[in-house]
């Protein structure tokens, strides 16, 4: 019917658009392409990383989202992965991340048994910082593929690494 090839832009809901905003310009290194007043209680910004108009929006919304209720994971997106180039990006990102100090939740880690989990994992190589709401962001690289008409994990390895 249609083929999928990667998160094309999302949207999130944001309590306090000019903490966001600067979170995901400093931080995160989005390109403002505009922001916009949308009546009395809504505002939305678009953010890009190349030049699509949009990779994500942000929209103040009269949410249940606010700062106490902004659990990890339980603000209606479990979290927002970003693929980056290669390795050296990454490791760049996360460099990029410490130097701010921001806090890493989850990782550097691989998915899969090179990092010790389990063989369904990608390969990638991966790490998790939340945003100002709670809002889980991964940035990774090297995800695998799976070819075409291929199990996975492939039959001539799946027997012999499964933990
Ligand atoms: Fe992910």
């Amino acid at each position: 019917m249609f083929t999928m090839k990667r998160v094309g832009h999302v949207g999130i809901h944001v309590t306090d658009m000019d903490k966001s905003l600067k979170f995901y310009s400093e931080v995160v290194g989005c390109t403002v392409t505009g922001r916009w007043p949308r009546g009395e209680d809504l505002e939305l910004t678009f953010l890009r990383f190349g030049e699509m108009h949009h990779d994500m929006v942000l929209f103040t919304h009269p949410t249940q989202v606010d700062p106490n209720s902004s659990e990890k994971g339980f603000n209606g997106l479990n979290h927002l992965a970003i693929e980056l180039e290669d390795r050296d990006e990454w490791l760049k990102a996360l460099s990029h991340m410490r130097s701010l100090g921001v806090e890493i939740i989850q990782g550097p880690i691989i998915h899969g048994i090179e990092g010790d989990q389990n063989v369904f994992g990608s390969g990638s190589r991966s790490f998790y910082i939340l945003d100002p709401d709670g809002t889980r962001l991964e940035f990774y690289t090297d995800m695998m593929r799976v070819p075409n008409g291929e199990p996975f994990p492939r039959a001539d390895y799946a027997d012999h690494i499964k933990s």
